[in-house]
C-alpha cells in the first residue's frame, strides 16, 4: 500500500474512533471525516452493497480527492471501511476523480476512474484528465500498471483534454465491457462517448452516444446509461446551464434523457429530456443494478455551484441522498425512496379527511425532524380548486422551510428562506407540475440535515439540505381556499433493524 493511502487510512481511523462530537444525519451517508462529493463505484459485490465517493479526508473543502469507501447490506446503514484509493501517481496525483465499479468474470472488483493532474503550463490552471483502472477484492485495490488505460490521445476528434472524465462501466450480455465517458468538445460543448474493452485494461473508442449541441450547459459530467423498463436512460450533470424554462434551472443540474439507441448509427435517439431533481441539492447521481433487478440511484446532496459557500462547524461536509428506486411510466422517470427505508418506520400517526379552509393547521402528533411522511391533498370541491397550499416543515416559530403549490398555475416551489446560511444564493427552486387532476401526492423524507420530497409517485422530486437547528421540528399546513388532506407520518429510527 502506498504511503499516501496509508496516511489517509490512519487519519480516518483515528477520527472514526473519536466519540461523535457532532450531530450527523441518521439516514444519509456522510464521510467519517472531511469533504465528500460524488458517489462513485456504487455496486453490489460479494454479497454487499459498496459505495465509494469523492473524498478529501483532511479538510471540509474540496481538494486532493481520494476514494472513500463504505459497505452496507441494506443501502441505509453504511459501515465505513478504509479508503480505497489516494491521489499519488503520475496520472492521478492531483485527484482520483469520479468513476464506477463492476464485477469481472474472474470475481475481482474493477474500479474505473479519472486521474487528474494540474497542467503547469495552462494559464487557466486546468488539469489533464485520463482514465484509469484499479482492481481489488472489496477491501483493497491495486492500481493497474498500464494506467492510464485511456489517455488524452484516445479522445476522438475535437475532444478537450481538460474535460474528459467520469467513466460509468457496464457489461454486455456477451461479456464485453462498455464505458460512457463525458467529453467536452468544441462543436457540441459536451458529448457522451463510449469506449469498449474485452478485459478492462485495453480500451478502444467506439462511438458518440449523445451530444449536447450547447442546449444544456457548457459541459456534462458524471454520465450514466442503463436500460429501464421498456426504454433506455442517460443521466448527465450539466454545468453552468442558463434557465430555459421553469423545468430547466440555471446553474448545475442533473438531467435525464429517455430514448433508444439506434442499432445502426449507435446514436441515442432521445424521446424526451427532463430535470432529474428540482431541489437545490442533488448532483452527480449514479445508479447500480441491485441483485433483485432494481435500478437504484444515489446522488450527492449538494450543488457544486454553491457547495463551497457553506461554512461548516462540523468535522465533515457533504451527504448522499436516500437511494432511490427508478421506473419509467408514461414517458417520465419515477424516483422513490428504496423500500428498505420502510423497515425503520415506527410510531405511525394518521389523519384522514382533514379539511383546511383558508387556514393554518397543525395536526396532533405530526411533527419531527427524522420523519417519513405520506400526504395526499385533494380539492374539496373540484369545481372550485383552492388557490394555494403550503406545507411548512423544519419549523420553529416563524422560521421554516416550505413546499408550496398553486393549482391554477401548477406551480410548485420549495424554499428554505430561513437557512442560517445567509450567504447562500440558492434558497428556493420552482417548477411546474406536469399535470394536475385535483389531487397531489407527496412523500417527504426529513432527516436532521435535509428534506427530500417525492411528488406523484416520484415524477417530480426536490432534494435540499437544511442547516436549521434540528430542534426546529414543527409541521404546519396552510391553505388559501378549501382542500382536504390525508396525512400519515412515521418516525424513522436508525436503531430498528
Ligand atoms: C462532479 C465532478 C466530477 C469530477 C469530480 C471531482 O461533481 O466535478 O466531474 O470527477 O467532481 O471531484
Amino acid at each position: 500500500m502506498s504511503e499516501v493511502l496509508r496516511k489517509a487510512r490512519e487519519y480516518e481511523e483515528k477520527h472514526r474512533k473519536e466519540p461523535p462530537a457532532e450531530i450527523r444525519p441518521k439516514f444519509h451517508f456522510t464521510a467519517p471525516v472531511g469533504w465528500l462529493n460524488d458517489p462513485n463505484g456504487f455496486s453490489w459485490y460479494q454479497d454487499r452493497y459498496h459505495l465509494f465517493y469523492q473524498y478529501h479526508p483532511y479538510g471540509t473543502k474540496w481538494g486532493s480527492v481520494h476514494w472513500g469507501h463504505a459497505v452496507s447490506s441494506d443501502l441505509i446503514q453504511w459501515e465505513h471501511v478504509p479508503a480505497a484509493m489516494a491521489p499519488e501517481d503520475d496520472y492521478d496525483r492531483d485527484g482520483c476523480f469520479s468513476g464506477s465499479a463492476i464485477t469481472m468474470k474472474d470475481g475481482s472488483h474493477l474500479l474505473m476512474y479519472t486521474g487528474f493532474v494540474y497542467d503547469e503550463s495552462d494559464p487557466k490552471h486546468r488539469g489533464i484528465q485520463t482514465q484509469n483502472i484499479a482492481i481489488g477484492d472489496g477491501s483493497n485495490y491495486r492500481k493497474c500498471t498500464s494506467n492510464p488505460v485511456l489517455s488524452v490521445d484516445d479522445i476522438p476528434g475535437g475532444g478537450d483534454p481538460y474535460d474528459f472524465r467520469d467513466p460509468k462501466v457496464w457489461m454486455d450480455h456477451d461479456g464485453i465491457l462498455n464505458a460512457v465517458i463525458a467529453s467536452g468538445e468544441e462543436m457540441s460543448g459536451a458529448r457522451i462517448i463510449v469506449f469498449r474493452s474485452n478485459d478492462g485494461v485495453h480500451w478502444k473508442y467506439s462511438h458518440v452516444l449523445l451530444e449536447n449541441r450547447y442546449r444544456f450547459g457548457r459541459m456534462w459530467e458524471c454520465p450514466d446509461y442503463f436500460p429501464l423498463d421498456d426504454a433506455e436512460v442517460i443521466l448527465v450533470n450539466a454545468m453552468d446551464m442558463e434557465e430555459a424554462s421553469p423545468e430547466f434551472h440555471s446553474g448545475n443540474n442533473g438531467l435525464y434523457f429517455l430514448g433508444r439507441t439506434d442499432p445502426d448509427s449507435k446514436r441515442f435517439l432521445e424521446s424526451s429530456v427532463h430535470t432529474l431533481d428540482h431541489g437545490m441539492d442533488f448532483y452527480a447521481g449514479q445508479t447500480m443494478l441491485a441483485p433483485d433487478g432494481r435500478r437504484i440511484l444515489i446522488g450527492w446532496m449538494q450543488n457544486p455551484g454553491t457547495a463551497s459557500e457553506h461554512e461548516t462547524v462540523h468535522s465533515y461536509f457533504g451527504q448522499m441522498s436516500i437511494p432511490r428506486e427508478l421506473h419509467i411510466e408514461k414517458g417520465r422517470l419515477l424516483q422513490m425512496p428504496i423500500r428498505e427505508l420502510e423497515s425503520y418506520r415506527t410510531c405511525a400517526v394518521e389523519h384522514r379527511n382533514v379539511t383546511l379552509c383558508s387556514e393554518k393547521k397543525k395536526l396532533d402528533g405530526v411533527s419531527g425532524r427524522i420523519l417519513d411522511m405520506e400526504l395526499i391533498i385533494r380539492c374539496r370541491d373540484f369545481k372550485r380548486p383552492f388557490n394555494h397550499f403550503e406545507m411548512r416543515f423544519a419549523q420553529h416559530g416563524d422560521r421554516f422551510a416550505a413546499l408550496t403549490f398553486s393549482p391554477v398555475s401548477r406551480s410548485l416551489r420549495v424554499s428554505r428562506p430561513f437557512s442560517p446560511e445567509t450567504s447562500m444564493k440558492l434558497n428556493e427552486r420552482e417548477t411546474v407540475l406536469p399535470k394536475w387532476d385535483g389531487m397531489l401526492q407527496i412523500r417527504m423524507i426529513l432527516d436532521e440535515g435535509s428534506a427530500e420530497l417525492f411528488l406523484n409517485g416520484g415524477e417530480t422530486v426536490f432534494s435540499m439540505t437544511l442547516e436549521t437547528d434540528p430542534k426546529a421540528d414543527n409541521i404546519t399546513f396552510v391553505s388559501d381556499g378549501d382542500l382536504i388532506l390525508d396525512v400519515k407520518t412515521y418516525k424513522l429510527d436508525s436503531t430498528l433493524r
